[in-house]
């Protein structure tokens, strides 16, 4: 069988390097996850599992939005979501709201063979205790302590945050966190992955884009994760809008840019990754900043300090 080029595209959210180490350390550090996925799809792993790893290694880089490192919401707990979608088979799986597990990607791997494929609360954390997955506190002091501060300040800050936005402030980038994987394999098989620890001081049982379809979808034609305020993802409806175009026949550049136009006219803020069975890697955002890295097969290339007017970006 003819082997194709793999193709790789990551992120880590959308939010401000200032508390990730600087530019070139989040540069250094997307680098070298894209450079160890990138291996495993070389040595013909399939994209599931190349995928499943990425995001395992971004859930436990802390300075990223998910597993270690995951916000803290409102009550001063931390509850993540998680999903994976293969384009092949097209099914979805994923944990919404699980705590005390170290890689919720890992739940959402184990669901993609199962008949109830998306757990919630409670019952994703009885699965991971069915796994036998050791308990585990993705808590930091860093977040604890933004945690501890917003208290004192008596949550003045979430609706500050709400006003930023509002005003597409930079500074409004805390509330963008995510972390998402898009690979295409040797054998042309397309998976998304993504994972979050939502958007920080969020009301108890508030639901993320990121275990829905909304934030993280693939079929044999395309794959998308996304990254941003959950609810004006949700609203777009972004991963599936985007690969059902290229479905549809519009091509990837195509499908981002009329996306992320549409998303800009709701005043959305938000940003995604994408590739296509072509190989084919993309990405766009309405907010200022998209800390993502890819793969072509020839190089290495990051959009970390993509023009904060563009919209959308993209390698044929
Ligand atoms: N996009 C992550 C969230 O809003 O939960």
């Amino acid at each position: 069988m003819t082997t194709r080029q793999p193709k790789l595209i990551i992120h880590g959210g959308a939010s401000s390097l200032e508390h990730k180490g600087g530019l070139e350390s989040v540069r250094q550090s997307l680098h070298q996850i894209v450079a160890e996925v990138y291996d495993l799809l070389l040595q013909g792993s399939p994209a599931i599992d190349a995928v499943i790893r990425g995001c395992q290694l971004l859930e436990d880089e802390p300075r990223f939005n998910a597993g270690t490192g995951s916000v803290v919401q409102s009550d001063g707990q931390v509850r993540m979501s998680a999903s994976l979608m293969d384009g092949e088979s097209q099914n979805f799986s994923g944990v919404i709201n699980v705590s005390r597990v170290k890689n919720p990607i890992h739940l959402a791997q184990f669901l993609q063979q199962e008949t109830d494929r998306i757990l919630s609360g409670s019952g994703a954390v009885d699965l991971a205790r069915e796994m036998q997955i050791p308990p585990y506190d993705p808590l930091t002091d860093f977040r604890i302590q933004e945690w501890m501060e917003e208290r004192r300040e008596n949550f003045q800050n979430k609706n500050r945050m709400a006003r930023l936005i509002a005003q597409d402030d930079p500074d409004s980038s805390a509330r963008r966190g995510t972390i998402g994987v898009v690979a295409l394999d040797q054998q042309g098989r397309i998976v998304a992955g993504t994972s979050t620890g939502g958007k920080g001081l969020e009301r108890i049982s508030r639901v993320s884009d990121s275990a829905m379809p909304a934030g993280n979808y693939a079929t044999k034609q395309a794959g998308v994760s996304c990254t941003g305020v959950g609810e004006d993802i949700i609203n777009e409806c972004l991963a599936a809008k985007i690969v059902i175009r290229v479905t549809d026949g519009l091509s990837l550049p195509q499908a981002m840019e009329k996306s992320m136009q549409e998303a800009k006219n709701h005043n959305g803020d938000l940003a995604a990754i994408s590739l296509d069975h072509s190989g084919a890697i993309a990405w766009g955002k309405t907010c200022p900043i998209l800390l993502g890295a890819y793969h072509t097969g020839e190089k290495i290339g990051d959009t970390l300090e993509w023009g904060e007017e563009e919209l959308m970006g993209y390698i044929a």
